[in-house]
């Protein structure tokens, strides 16, 4: 990335490889047969739609941790199976949210829900069989990505999905419907249940990028706020957005008598906090020391700027 970089098409770049390795990967020949409907939502949930946040946040700070170390190429293959890896588990964590017994939402990315379209069971199996396929992806042959790298980046995303991430984030989401959270407890559960992956994206590729202590440290910083003010947003955005917009059934928060920010702090004290986490960010990616960071500025500006 030089001075004159420019983020759209660094993105379509991107994109493109992350499409084309998400459909090259998300596949279940043997299963066509005999279960073809697994297959079938495995991919549906998958492909066609999401913005993919997850996957250019490994693409970005892993070139952004390559380019210091002068080897833009080096942990580019262990960077695109993170990318698509982090973005699995992202999927599978959309269709048993949408599940009737979490937020029970029938629309999805803009299409029926995958438990609506395949029923309930395909929908929980197809979320299994996405989780278990990330691991998969992030640990091929020794001579495909270096052994010890497979190592932490299993451990990241395991960490990051987990009871100490998502899943723990999703367990205090159901568990407060219709209370009104402390801040430092909402502040808890959005870091979870949204900022891990989020986080561990900008960590899995700053690995892939080798990147050293400081570097570490900064985007760890970047990944935490950006995460916090994704979920910020969300929340702003299922008051002001339309399902059109949305690809989601708006307004589903305060019908649903869910603890968000703005059902907390009210919409412009969540917007302003938005901005606020927006700066961190950017004050945590100069702290990293990395040179080449546009494509991470960009993408924070995203987080907060986007209109769904
Ligand atoms: C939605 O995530 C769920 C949350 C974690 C708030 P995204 O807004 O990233 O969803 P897609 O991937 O673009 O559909
Ligand atoms: C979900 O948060 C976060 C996940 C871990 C999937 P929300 O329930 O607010 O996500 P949306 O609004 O349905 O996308
Ligand atoms: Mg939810
Ligand atoms: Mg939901
Ligand atoms: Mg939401």
């Amino acid at each position: 990335m030089a001075e004159n970089f420019a983020f759209a098409p660094w993105m379509e770049s991107a994109l493109l490889r992350v499409e084309q390795a998400l459909s090259h990967w998300v596949d279940a020949p043997q299963l066509t047969d005999l279960a073809p409907d697994l297959p079938r939502a495995m991919r549906y949930a998958v492909l066609d739609g999401g913005k993919r946040l997850r996957p250019l946040l490994v693409l970005a700070a892993h070139e952004a941790c390559a380019a210091q170390n002068g080897a833009a190429l080096a942990g580019a293959q262990a960077a695109l199976r993170a990318a698509c890896a982090v973005e699995l588990i992202h999927a599978y964590s959309l269709v048993h949210d949408d599940m009737p017994c979490m937020d029970n939402d029938v629309l999805r990315r803009g299409k029926p829900t995958v438990h609506v379209e395949f029923g309930q069971a395909t929908a929980l199996l197809a979320g299994d069989a996405l989780q278990a396929l990330a691991f998969e992806l992030l640990t091929p042959a020794a001579t495909e990505v270096d052994p010890g790298i497979q190592a932490r980046l299993c451990a990241q995303l395991a960490r990051a999905a987990g009871h100490g991430g998502m899943a723990g984030g999703q367990a205090i989401d159901l568990a407060n419907v219709g209370r009104s959270l402390q801040r430092a407890d909402l502040q808890r559960m959005h870091e979870l249940k949204t900022g891990a992956l989020l986080q561990c994206s900008v960590v899995m590729g700053a690995h892939c990028g080798a990147a050293d202590a400081q570097a570490l440290q900064g985007l760890g910083a970047y990944g935490a706020a950006l995460g916090l003010a994704f979920q910020v947003v969300d929340d702003v955005l299922d008051v002001t957005a339309d399902s059109a917009t949305l690809g989601k059934t708006a307004g589903k928060d305060a019908y649903a008598n869910k603890p968000t920010y703005v059902s907390s702090l009210g919409l412009e004290a969540s917007q302003r906090y938005a901005k606020t986490l927006l700066t961190q960010a950017e004050k945590a990616l100069r702290d990293s020391g990395l040179r080449q960071t546009q494509a991470l500025q960009a993408l924070a500006h995203m987080v907060v700027d986007r209109a769904h």
